[in-house]
């Protein structure tokens, strides 16, 4: 059987084009107090100052060892950035700050029940937590430098003290999502070669204890499966002296880490001076075929470039509160709630649950509770508490001098809601887009000197110089109108390194559609390619459609065709299967999936609830399709592959395109009859 596509589908296809909106500017205030308010910046950044201009980020940090090359281009597309530099990304992030700062709050957690006390996490306290969960897992565990550790941790505080313990050591950490399986855990646990899983008992989200220890007990049996020996397993308790979870805990493997701390109190472990160029973690993502990958992050280069982006593009002043209301399981927790916000030595607020949980206030009272000033979130949260209480901001006394979005296109309409209601018209917006692999922004404005224009994101950020190309590799104009592919014609500090072990599959799906000579050692002939659609308008600002390829990305988070699919296929009646997004007020874009049974079977809820049931198994629940529609056969082309573009569009009542190619074409009134009366 084959599911490949004939043509790609993809969402930049389906997607809505907005028209043009207007400027809106930021108050005379937010531009007094912004870090980049000098229009020189613009200047400091030109093209003609590429690749140096990045060192101004770079020397934001601490360094052991200064860089004796800022960037390195002699294996392309493998830019190594500051090398012969050296640093610890924890040192940056923690040590540094105590002089002035010891007992300033670094991390304010927010547990979701309300009558839970929140906890503060100073600076000094940080570093003690630190220092002693780095000497656990170096001599409890026996991690080194270059070892890689798994985590698979909700949004509590001992998160980011992991993360940061590995960086002090060295050690490459890889954090799964919380709400991913067990089964997609394992798979990234045998990908990345861990021993080690670090987990929690359960944690809160919308009014339940989520048992969450049972997870690790899956994700360990399908490492395994996949030749991956787990021997330890920490867990972390979510209320102290007490399991919350109904999974036995496994002799000789599974340790509570409250029972081994104690063993290392006090302990403090030199930070390990890594190259600039070291991996710093790994974050897996969906791409167009095969296995998730895992993206690999450097030391010196990310750190630099998130830890710029957050003081220009965020505004993160020291003094300041900031909430980025997201998971730390995905980039944007990892590079702006934690690696760019501490390294600027400002307090980060982590919320453990969900954003409208028990009501659509909880955001604002959070706010309003911490005085948090900066707020950082994702369209579909934006559209979620607009429609379950429009009105609730109105009713709290707190003022964000400044609002981040990302993840989506946000809608113009929603876009006013969060600078009008939200922001209570004071904030500064940005909408950052960016991606796993990029580390951190490639389009956005600079609060106080770019203005603002709803449903798009802006010019390139500092440095980064994007450009549309066709599919032939033309340049696609500003101001002509046309969509195309967004691609990114320099390297920048924070782009990923690479995908663990895979070093072609790096090149071939970034570098090789639109590399004009593969010899060459000049990085203008390795454009970027970023997978997404895109406008740009006269003004230079963008317009983000979608992806272009086989991905789909529901309220932000990114789900690969092929692995829905694969999930469908281990249900035993199923024959074919094919993923679609489909537009959705709310969501953005959700998942419909098609399959076609077996010879001789029967359609029914059953094997309806058994294509969901697979894929809450293999990928999570946040990948459960919207609808699984059955239908009598798939329209596929004489060669026999699925046109998912047909699909797609009758999914969303577009057009479904020519369909005169196809081996069966009266199959597709029979599924637009089937479906579009359902619906
Ligand atoms: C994809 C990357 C970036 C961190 C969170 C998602 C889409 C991201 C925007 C935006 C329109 C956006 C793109 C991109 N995207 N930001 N501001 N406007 N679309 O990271 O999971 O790697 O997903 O999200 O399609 O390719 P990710």
């Amino acid at each position: 059987m084959n599911i490949e596509n004939e043509i790609p589908l993809s969402e930049a296809q389906i997607a809505v084009h907005w028209r043009e909106e207007g400027y809106f500017s930021p108050s005379p205030k937010f531009i007094g107090q912004a870090n980049a308010s000098d229009p020189s910046i613009l200047e400091r950044f030109a093209e003609d100052r590429f690749p140096e201009c990045f060192v101004e980020y770079a020397e934001l940090l601490s360094w052991d060892t200064y860089w004796n090359t800022v960037l390195d281009t002699s294996d392309p597309p493998f830019w190594k950035w500051f090398v012969g530099g050296r640093l610890n990304a924890c040192y940056n992030c923690v040590d540094r700050h105590l002089q002035a700062d010891r007992n300033k709050a670094a991390l304010i957690w927010v547990p979701e029940p309300e009558d839970e006390p929140t906890r503060v996490v100073t600076y000094q306290e940080l570093y003690r937590q630190v220092n002693e969960f780095a000497a656990l897992l170096r001599e409890y565990c026996g991690l080194k430098t270059g070892d890689r550790v798994t985590f698979h941790l909700p949004m509590v505080p001992e998160l980011p003290v992991a993360m940061l313990a590995c960086a002090r050591l060295g050690v490459i950490h890889s954090e799964v999502f919380g709400g991913f399986s067990g089964t997609a855990c394992g798979g990234r646990i045998a990908d990345s070669g861990s021993r080690v899983l670090i987990t929690m008992d359960a944690y809160q989200r919308g009014g339940q204890l989520i048992d969450h220890k049972v997870k690790a007990d899956e994700a360990v049996a399908e490492a395994a499966r996949n030749g991956q020996e787990v021997d330890k397993v920490l867990v972390f308790r979510r209320y102290p002296d007490k399991y919350s979870s109904d999974t036995p805990m496994v002799s000789g493997r599974d340790v509570f880490v409250d029972d081994v701390l104690p063993e290392y109190r006090g302990r403090v472990v030199e930070p390990v001076s890594m190259p600039a160029e070291a991996p710093l973690f790994l974050m897996y993502t969906s791409g167009t075929t095969g296995r998730p990958k895992g993206c690999e992050h450097s030391t010196g280069g990310y750190l630099a470039y998130v830890t710029g982006t957050s003081k220009y593009y965020q505004d993160i002043h020291p003094e300041d509160t900031y909430w980025c209301c997201a998971d730390i399981g995905w980039i944007t927790g990892h590079s702006y709630i934690v690696y760019g916000p501490l390294s600027l030595g400002t307090t980060s607020v982590l919320y453990e649950g969900a954003p409208t949980y028990p009501d659509a206030g909880r955001c604002w009272r959070i706010a309003e509770r911490l005085h948090v000033d900066i707020f950082h979130t994702a369209p579909t949260t934006i559209r979620m508490l607009r429609k379950l209480g429009p009105d609730e901001p109105a009713k709290y006394d707190y003022h964000f001098k400044h609002m981040t979005t990302v993840g989506e296109p946000i809608e113009p309409e929603v876009w006013r809601w969060y600078h009008q209601v939200v922001g209570k018209g004071e904030a500064a917006v940005v909408d950052t887009w960016w991606q796993t692999e990029t580390g951190g922004f490639l389009g956005s404005t600079l609060p106080a000197l770019q203005p603002m224009k709803p449903g798009s994101c802006g010019p390139g950020a500092l440095g980064i110089y994007p450009v549309i190309y066709d599919e032939d590799g033309g340049t696609v104009e500003p101001g002509s109108g046309r969509a195309g592919n967004i691609c990114i014609r320099n390297p920048w500090p924070g782009v990923f390194q690479g995908i663990w072990h895979q070093p072609e599959r790096f090149v071939d799906t970034y570098y090789r559609k639109y590399c004009r000579d593969k010899d060459s050692k000049d990085w203008h002939d390795w454009p970027y390619f970023a997978g997404d659609g895109a406008v740009q308008a006269e003004d230079g600002y963008f317009r983000i459609l979608g992806r272009v390829d086989d991905v789909i990305n529901v309220a932000g988070h990114r789900l690969g065709t092929k692995e829905l699919e694969s999930a469908c296929l281990t249900v035993d009646e199923i024959a074919e299967a094919a993923a679609v997004p489909v537009v959705d007020e709310d969501r953005g874009r959700v998942v419909e999936m098609y399959v076609s049974l077996k010879p001789g079977l029967r359609p029914g809820k059953e094997v309806e609830d058994k294509v969901s049931a697979a894929i809450d198994r293999e990928i999570g629940k946040i990948a459960r399709p919207r609808h699984v529609w059955i239908v009598s056969d798939m329209p596929k082309t004489r060669s026999g592959k699925i046109m998912r573009r047909v699909i797609a569009g009758i999914s969303n009542f577009a057009d479904v395109g020519d369909v005169s190619t196809l081996a069966n074409p009266e199959i597709v009134d029979d599924i637009r009859h089937h479906v579009q009366r359902a619906k």
